[in-house]
């Protein structure tokens, strides 16, 4: 048996499979079995109140799931699929509350990764997945990062590799009068108006959380996330330094000298290479025992604009 075979088998039984994506890892269930989704609940410790997303094998089973297609829906669908995008759409009469958290919406994605796309095609159905890490924390990009956020509470990862995007799909929401991007992703802002040739806005942060996701906190390495500006960063580091914080600088460029015990984390300047190891990183500085990362915000254009949203909500405040 190979491992879609075994994977799609463990779907069947109602089991938890991790999915690689071309973003992150997801941890699947058989989104058409109430029990199976309630597992992926309790295995993130995630409320059950916050929706997940429905994978399916291509644009033709969209009107299984959503309740309407409306045209923009549908040119987006065929622009961008399989890939980072995901559409908020009314959801059909027999989509069951579990998976969307009581709301009267979907989500649903085509991914473009060739393993799950082979799962997708095998099991037939729908898999509801959320990123494959406990609530409120960083989405892993590897098959190992996904064994040591769930160990024992996933029964069978698939290993597709390291995932090419590195942050998580652009989410619109098409349910409403207005389209709008309930959280920037792989798909950036400025492909996505121009395939919908209109304006798309994003929602106003600080806004009604209509995707759970969007608190602000999420995306959360164990270290606590400083943001400052790149002029600043040693600075900064410094200042930590002396409150006693194990520092690393999560930056670009070379920062110039750093203070004694403080850790330099190089991410590539190019946004899309950035987004790509932006959660590897966050994951090294809580791997090194650093308990504070200081990083200043790229540009908010192409993949910068997910990757300033992901680094605003690690800093944002804890503990709700
Ligand atoms: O790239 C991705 O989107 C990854 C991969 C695995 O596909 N998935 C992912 O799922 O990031 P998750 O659950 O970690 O983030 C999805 C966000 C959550 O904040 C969820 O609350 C929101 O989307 N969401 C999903 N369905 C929704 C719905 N019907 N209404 C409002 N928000 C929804
Ligand atoms: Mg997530």
């Amino acid at each position: 048996m190979n491992d879609i075979d075994r994977a799609a088998e463990v779907l069947r039984r109602g089991g938890l499979v991790a999915i690689p994506t071309e973003t992150v890892y997801g941890l699947g269930a058989d989104a058409s079995n109430d029990a199976a989704v309630k597992k992926v609940f309790a295995a993130k410790r995630r409320p059950e109140t916050h929706p997940l997303i429905v994978h399916i094998a291509t644009r033709a089973q969209l009107g299984a799931w959503a309740a309407s297609v409306p045209p923009l829906a549908a040119r987006l669908a065929e622009r961008f699929w399989p890939g980072p995008l995901t559409l908020l759409l009314p959801k059909a009469a027999g989509v069951s509350g579990v998976v969307t958290g009581g709301r009267g919406t979907v989500g649903l994605r085509v991914p473009d990764h060739p393993l799950t796309l082979g799962l997708l095609g095998k099991f037939g159905g729908g898999i509801a997945a959320p990123s494959a890490n406990r609530f409120g924390s960083v989405s892993p990009t590897t098959a190992e990062d996904v064994r040591a956020e769930l160990g024992a509470d996933v029964d069978f990862v698939l290993d597709g590799g390291p995932c090419r995007v590195g942050v998580e799909s652009t989410i619109v929401d098409l349910s409403g009068d207005e389209p709008v991007i309930l959280r920037p992703g792989g798909v950036t802002r400025e492909d996505l108006e121009r395939a919908a040739g209109r304006a798309i806005p994003l929602h106003a942060a600080g806004g009604p959380a209509i995707a759970p996701g969007m608190h602000p906190s999420h995306y959360a390495p164990r270290a606590k996330v400083f943001l400052t500006t790149d002029a600043e960063l040693v600075d900064v580091a410094q200042d930590l330094v002396w409150q006693n914080y194990k520092v690393a600088i999560l930056a670009t460029r070379d920062p110039g000298p750093l203070p004694e015990a403080a850790y330099l984390l190089r991410v590539p300047e190019d946004l899309d290479e950035f987004a790509r190891g932006l959660y590897a990183a966050l994951r090294e500085a809580d791997n090194r025992g650093c308990d504070a990362i200081v990083t200043a915000l790229p540009v908010e254009e192409g993949m910068g604009l997910a990757i300033a949203d992901r680094l605003r909500r690690a800093a944002g405040p804890r503990g709700e």
